[in-house]
């Protein structure tokens, strides 16, 4: 049985930073090998983690029935082939990029493409870190349906918690099934919830709340090109993240 981290939020705070830090402590706990999803495409989980994606399986879903047809096998069977072509396999973890279709297409199948690709993927690894696009798309797409641990991230601001709110609202109207919720509130002035914020943030329920403070060696990650791999092992952020994979990894 896999266990499947979700990550989701407003636009930029944080998502694929702390995927990517989820993925780095994974693989430091020997829980190998660790599945990365890049749910986003306009992301950038592969650089975050220092891998070059030469394929995305969005890109394969085009032409797919002509591409069967030609080669004279199902289009589940090809897909499965994409999917195995499109898996970058480094030595501790694998990713996968989802990318967009190209062209006027079919969100239905793409989305079940999605969807397939998620679910036969992640039964093969112990551990699986998803890395979603902003907003509510891929929930209300209901491409990620079940997962062990929801993450939702947000910054303290009003906005980023509203959007929290309505992502928590939505995920409960699409029937979206998780063992445990996580909220992080990433970029905090001091590392401490706003006042502000902190009845909306309990009011889901959360199983645990983490306030994360703003962080100048998080910062200069995508600004300086770096990956996961590079933060120190004492950053606070980091540190965290450890804190909450070791007590998830240890059922705790
Ligand atoms: N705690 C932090 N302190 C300072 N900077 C941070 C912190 N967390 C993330 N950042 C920075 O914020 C920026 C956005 O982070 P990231 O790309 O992880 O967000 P995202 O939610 O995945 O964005 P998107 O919605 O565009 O995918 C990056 O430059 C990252 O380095
Ligand atoms: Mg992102």
């Amino acid at each position: 049985m896999s266990c499947l981290f979700a990550l989701s939020g407003k636009g930029g705070v944080g998502k694929t930073t702390l995927a990517g830090l989820f993925v780095r402590n994974l693989v430091e706990l020997g829980k190998t090998p660790v599945l990365a999803i890049d749910a986003d495409p306009n992301s950038c989980f592969a650089d975050t983690l220092g891998v070059k994606v030469p394929f995305t399986i969005g890109a394969a879903r085009e032409n797919m029935r002509d591409e069967a047809e030609a080669q004279k096998i199902s289009k589940q069977e090809l897909l499965r082939l994409k999917i195995a072509q499109g898996l970058v396999e480094s030595e501790k973890f694998d990713l996968i990029s989802m990318g967009r279709p190209e062209g006027p297409g079919c969100y239905c199948y793409a989305n079940n493409v999605l969807k397939v690709a998620i679910r036969e993927l992640s039964e093969k690894y112990p551990f699986v870190v998803l890395d979603n696009e902003a907003g509510l798309e891929n929930l209300s797409r209901r491409i990620v349906q079940s997962v062990d641990v929801l993450v939702l991230v947000s910054d303290a601001s009003n906005a980023g918690i509203n959007t929290l709110e309505r992502l928590f609202s939505l995920a409960h109207e699409m029937g979206v099934k998780y063992r445990k919720l996580v909220i992080m509130v990433n970029r905090t002035r001091d590392g401490k919830l706003p006042e502000s914020t902190r009845k909306v943030v309990e009011s889901t329920g959360a199983q645990k709340i983490f306030a994360l403070p703003y962080d100048e060696e998080i910062a200069t990650i995508a600004e300086e090109s770096r990956t996961v791999w590079q933060v120190s092992d004492d950053n606070p952020i980091y540190k965290t993240v450890r804190e909450f994979l070791k007590e998830i990894t240890t059922g705790n």
